[in-house]
């Protein structure tokens, strides 16, 4: 592969609504139940959010920085195309090892052409910010997944900067943005829990003279604090008596260049997890993977599950903490996910509810309405992936309902994904212990972030056969 070869090409795939077995860049694949014990040490790639900021970030900061266990996936590949049509120079030396350096707050140039996030929430939103405090013009797109997305959660706070925007109807994409080269700071109360709006109110902050304050109802995961300090930032945080935080931001920043290692993502990790604790007799080693508290919302409910899950040799990489998990294959029971911990685990319920589908017992997983507005409908498509296999589930009101089979999933289905890589992800786990075979549409979208699972899960003897 040569320097900089990597390039966002989820445009391929990127016209006609949904992806279906049929469509010519669809990648079906047939999922039988395992055969033996999954065994062995892996690593997983890097995070995925905190890969994201590091490019941006790396681009808002004066001098050139390294950053290794980048992220490789679609996803961060479409973040690294837009900050390079923003000016910035964003050079690959070799696998996840990144040169990054750009013109600094206030000095991105005006892009040529329209910015295409593909399939990615986290870049379209956290892009936001930085183009409503920049005094140009540009407009933004993504694959068909993302045009469904509601983009009105950024556009409204960000608005208040003085930036206009202009979305389609409902706030989606394609949208144009004319921002401000002296944007107002804001004082924002989040009214939905999610770490991209406060890293999007953040972002804007960043050439904003004076104090951007952001009051979060329940805290999310902080990686755009953690690496606004570790780049000079002045940020500080504040708990409230209601289990929220108060993010306070000094604006216009020097933001000096600094080494990045990005952990291995707990949200990629979690699909080996969930296949070694239901494969029978699976023992398994995952290095390296990220142990923000604000992103271990599974791990806690796994074990509370009754999950054989240890988490060893825990440091802190770059400024996050990371350790080594051992998963030995365990007798699950049901659980209930109380509300107040969905933001520690919000991509994680698919492949909960999979775990949950094969435990004892019934599973509540409480205020999940957020999976609503995902890459998919995550709710509507999770019930739909379980009852296509005979897993009996329910949504009542806002919470989500497994009915667990003790160990007897039937299989058997078709699942759609929706251009959702982590719905695949999850059937595939899914077929690995049902009783009959699995169909799932297409797992091309598994590049968005998680570049060779299937290889990576057959190195530890789960027989995908592509
Ligand atoms: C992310 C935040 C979450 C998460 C997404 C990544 C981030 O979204 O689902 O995959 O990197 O900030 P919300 O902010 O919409 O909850």
């Amino acid at each position: 592969m040569p320097p900089g070869g990597l390039t966002c090409t989820l445009q391929r795939r990127n016209e006609g609504g949904m992806t279906h077995a049929s469509s010519p860049s669809a990648r079906p694949l047939r999922v039988a139940r395992a055969t033996a014990p999954l065994t062995g040490a892996i690593r997983v790639p890097g995070d995925k959010s905190i890969s994201h900021r590091a490019l941006m970030f790396a681009s808002l900061a004066r001098g050139e920085t390294h950053i290794s266990g980048l992220l490789e996936g679609e996803d961060v590949l479409c973040t690294a195309a837009a900050m390079r049509a923003l000016g910035a120079q964003a050079v690959r030396e070799s696998e996840g090892c990144w040169r990054v350096s750009g013109p600094g707050i206030g000095q991105l140039r005006e892009p040529d052409t329209v910015l295409d996030m593909g399939n990615s929430g986290t870049a379209a939103r956290l892009l936001s910010g930085i183009l409503a405090s920049h005094g140009m013009t540009s407009v933004m797109t993504g694959d068909a997944s993302l045009r469904r997305r509601p983009m009105k959660r950024v556009m409204d706070p960000l608005a208040q900067t003085g930036a206009t925007f202009l979305a389609r109807e409902g706030g989606r994409l394609p949208m144009a943005i004319r921002g401000l080269a002296d944007p107002h700071p804001l004082d924002y109360r989040l009214p939905v829990a999610s770490a991209q709006v406060k890293s999007a109110v953040l972002l804007a902050g960043l050439n904003a003279a004076g104090q951007t304050r952001v009051e979060e109802p329940v805290a999310t995961r902080d990686h755009t604090e953690n690496m606004l300090r570790h780049f000079g930032a002045t940020v500080t945080v504040t708990p409230t008596a209601q289990g929220g935080r108060v993010i306070v931001l000094e604006g216009r920043p020097d933001l000096v260049a600094r080494d990045i290692v990005v952990p291995g993502d707990p949200s990629s990790a979690a699909f080996p997890i969930v296949a070694a604790l239901l494969v029978p007799g699976s023992d398994i080693v995952i290095a390296g993977v990220g142990l923000n508290p604000l992103r271990t919302g599974l791990f806690t409910t796994l074990i509370e599950m009754g999950a054989q899950l240890e988490i060893g040799a825990e440091r802190l990489e770059g400024g996050e903490p990371v350790g080594d998990l051992h998963i030995r294959a365990s007798a699950l029971h049901g659980v209930t996910v109380p509300a107040e911990r969905a933001p520690s685990m919000i991509d994680e319920y698919p492949v909960l509810a999979v775990a949950a589908a094969h435990a004892t017992g019934v599973s509540r997983f409480c205020g999940v309405e957020e999976l609503r507005v995902k890459e998919s409908d995550r709710l509507a498509a999770t019930v739909a992936l379980l009852e296509a296999n005979g897993v009996r589930t329910g949504v009542e009101g806002d919470d989500l309902v497994v009915y667990g089979t003790g160990n007897a999933v039937p299989g058997g289905g078709l699942v759609r994904t929706h251009m959702d890589h982590r719905l695949a992800m999850s059937a595939s786990v899914l077929g690995l212990v049902a009783q009959k075979p699995v169909e799932i549409d297409d797992t091309a979208f598994i590049d968005t972030s998680f570049p060779g699972y299937l290889d990576l899960m057959n190195a530890l003897g789960a027989g995908f056969v592509a």
